[in-house]
């Protein structure tokens, strides 16, 4: 299975910090952002990675992570996204990279607590589809939710304004080679972008999507509290955080202090 990192978009929500740098070259805590999602791709055993940047700094991305020395890599193939079309509109750069492999696609400002090892093996094995993988939040209407009932994904709300349930769905997927035709199928949201969760969307209408939940906390970084909330989880994993209290996950699976 090959890896996509997705770190295109312009990260208007981080303004006026991502005015002349590219939002994942922002640090959480002691590192860049991009460095957290190619980590996660890297303990999922993965080596063969390509990065979709844009805007006016990618260039940085080279400067910053070369051939990929710091995580043991040999190469990192890079590619670049005109404008900000959406998820689903970078992820289809990435078709000739993946050249009908499997792919594991993470998007670059997510970052995991622990590894999705045990998933990308599982998926691995799975003949066709794709994998998602959730997270009981509170604050379900910031994301993708998935509504699940008997082990199974019945379907996906983009940011809905009432959740039906409290499953986000995190930043981490993983798709067979039919990704790439079923992006060619998508139309644009109304917020004008190609959206990945109609991509999502196909693959459960089809019957071959399948679900984990991710261990550990997750986060995403993409807003001013979450790029801090980031910074403090990372801190607290490493042992620096100055808050001796403990960071537990409540019962709805939220990050928060004892
Ligand atoms: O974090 C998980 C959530 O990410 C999911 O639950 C949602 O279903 C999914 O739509 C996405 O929601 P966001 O609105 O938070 O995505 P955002 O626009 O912040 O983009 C996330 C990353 O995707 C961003 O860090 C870089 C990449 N991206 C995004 C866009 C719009 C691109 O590479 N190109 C793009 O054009």
């Amino acid at each position: 299975m090959k890896g996509v990192v997705l770190a295109g978009g312009t990260g208007s929500r981080l303004f006026p910090l991502t005015k002349i740098t590219n939002k994942h070259l922002l640090p959480i805590y002691d590192r860049p952002m991009i460095y957290y999602p190619i980590q996660t791709l890297v303990d999922a055993g993965i080596r063969d990675i390509l990065i979709v940047t844009g805007g006016r700094n990618s260039g940085d991305f080279l400067r910053l992570l070369g051939n990929g020395k710091h995580f043991g890599l040999a190469h990192i193939n890079y590619t670049y996204q005109e404008g900000e079309g959406g998820i689903a509109d970078a992820l289809a750069l990435a078709e000739h990279f993946a050249d009908g492999q499997k792919i594991c696609v993470v998007l670059g400002d997510n970052i995991i607590e622990r590894d999705i090892r045990a998933a990308a093996d599982q998926f691995r094995k799975q003949p066709l589809g794709a994998h998602i993988l959730l997270k009981q939040v509170h604050d379900a209407e910031r994301f993708g939710v998935a509504e699940v009932a008997e082990g199974r994904v019945l379907g996906i709300e983009e940011k809905p304004p009432a959740p039906k349930s409290n499953f986000a769905v995190t930043g981490i997927y993983m798709y067979d080679a039919t990704v790439f035709e079923k992006i060619k199928t998508l139309v644009p949201s109304g917020r004008g972008e190609l959206e990945i969760t109609d991509v999502n969307n196909a693959y459960i209408r089809e019957g071959t999507m399948t679900f984990s939940f991710l261990d550990g906390w997750w986060t995403d970084a993409g807003t001013f509290e979450s790029l801090l909330r980031a910074a403090n989880l990372v801190a607290h994993s490493l042992g620096r955080d100055p808050d001796p209290r403990p960071i537990l996950e409540d019962s709805r699976g939220e990050a928060a202090r004892a």
